[in-house]
């Protein structure tokens, strides 16, 4: 033989048993999710089904995590849209890495969705800046709109939706017939919009946003919203500022259009009091995004106490029964719920990864767990109604 057709018959030899590891991994690991039908054409008629993407799921201008892709048709970034990393400081913005994964998701099929403008976290120095120095009012709802336009329109056409307002009401505190403008995060880790600003800040920066791309669509964001005073404060807000919004803009539909319900949940999280809130919000016409799930298999009494307990079997059981809970809830909703976006692929890599509180689980090779398996029995059971 000469050296040509020992080549040749290597490569035959390294094809032949790499199609048969593929086949035996196929038929040992049926859970192996790169087997598994795609979620995303499963739940396409309902709604569509997100995950969270990194620089690190990206090459050449593609998404090249073939987890995301075989599985989900709609990407926020982790990270990387957020306030430090679009405008690290006044007047200064990097859209490199952003634009890159934006780019790439978009090439790839993905919607993207822009996460987030207006929060109290992950915020550059100037931001933060503002809760405690003299700028003015007027000069403060300037540099806000500023700020919006920018970004909005460096992503206008590209970014389908925004989550413009995050997580702008407080966790520990029992709302009832509270009015939602005087209970936002105010204090040292308060929103600067809102401290400087005053509760107008909602309705100026929606706008600014809407002025900037009025073919977005608009999300108020945050997360334990089944707790019922808290959806009550959001349901109010978006109620108050689309009203002043069809005064001053006759027709113009509404400016608040979605609420995304982040959905960071645990074991005492009932389904009941997740169906409690979206039968509240329903009323208002808006859309509903379920924009960050992931289920911790524990309480998170349990998953921040010191010493760790990591959580137990019973705890893990729960939490995939609870999946499959959810997904009938939001079955139930599917005409109003545009996304069901996951915070994560595998528990490994989720920013809670010891609550185990993803669908799937390994690093390497990612195989389902039950809560996967549930969620699909939720899909057939509402199927065959
Ligand atoms: C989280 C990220 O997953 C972490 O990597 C980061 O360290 C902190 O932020 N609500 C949100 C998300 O709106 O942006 C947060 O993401 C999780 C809670």
């Amino acid at each position: 033989m000469n050296k040509t057709s020992i080549f040749l018959t290597l490569i035959v030899i390294s094809a032949l048993s790499l199609f048969f590891i593929s086949c035996k991994e196929k038929k040992d690991n049926p859970d192996n999710m790169m087997n598994l039908p795609p979620l995303k054409e499963q739940f396409g008629e309902y709604f569509d089904i997100g995950n969270i993407f990194n620089p690190g799921d990206m090459s050449g201008g593609r998404i090249n995590n073939q987890r995301l892709t075989r599985h989900y048709n709609i990407l926020t970034a982790e990270n990387d849209m957020k306030p430090h990393r679009l405008n690290p400081s006044r007047g200064t913005f990097n859209f490199i890495t952003a634009d890159n994964m934006v780019n790439s998701a978009i090439s790839s099929g993905f919607k993207v969705l822009g996460h987030t403008l207006l929060w109290h976290s992950q915020i550059p120095q100037w931001q933060v800046n503002l809760r405690t120095d003299n700028t003015s009012k007027e000069n403060a709802l300037n540099q806000m709109r500023e700020y919006i336009t920018r970004i909005v329109t460096h992503f206008k056409g590209r970014v389908y939706a925004w989550d413009v307002l995050n997580e702008v009401f407080p966790d520990d505190r029992f709302f009832e017939d509270t009015n939602w403008r005087e209970v936002m995060r105010a204090g040292p880790q308060g929103n600067p919009w809102y401290i400087k600003i005053g509760a107008d800040f909602v309705y100026e920066g929606f706008l600014a946003a809407r002025l900037a791309d009025p073919d977005a669509i608009l999300y108020y964001n945050d997360f334990n919203l089944n707790n019922p005073g808290k959806a009550l404060m959001v349901h109010n807000m978006v109620r108050d500022v689309n009203a002043q919004y069809a005064q001053d803009y006759p027709g113009a539909g509404l400016l608040i259009q979605g609420i995304g319900m982040q959905s960071h949940h645990n074991i005492t999280v009932s389904a009941k009091s997740i169906r409690d809130s979206l039968e509240l919000f329903e009323p208002l016409g808006v859309l509903i995004a379920i924009s960050e799930l992931d289920v911790l298999s524990q309480s998170y009494g349990d998953f921040s106490r010191i010493p760790y307990t990591p959580p137990t079997e019973q705890g893990k059981t729960r939490a995939a029964d609870l999946y499959g809970e959810y997904f009938e809830v939001f079955l139930e909703y599917a005409d109003i719920i545009e996304r069901v976006t996951f915070w994560g692929v595998y528990d490994e890599q989720s920013w809670r990864s010891r609550g185990l509180p993803l669908i799937f689980e390994g690093r390497v090779r990612s195989k389902a767990k039950p809560a996967y398996f549930n969620i699909i029995e939720a899909l057939e059971v509402f199927q065959a109604k």
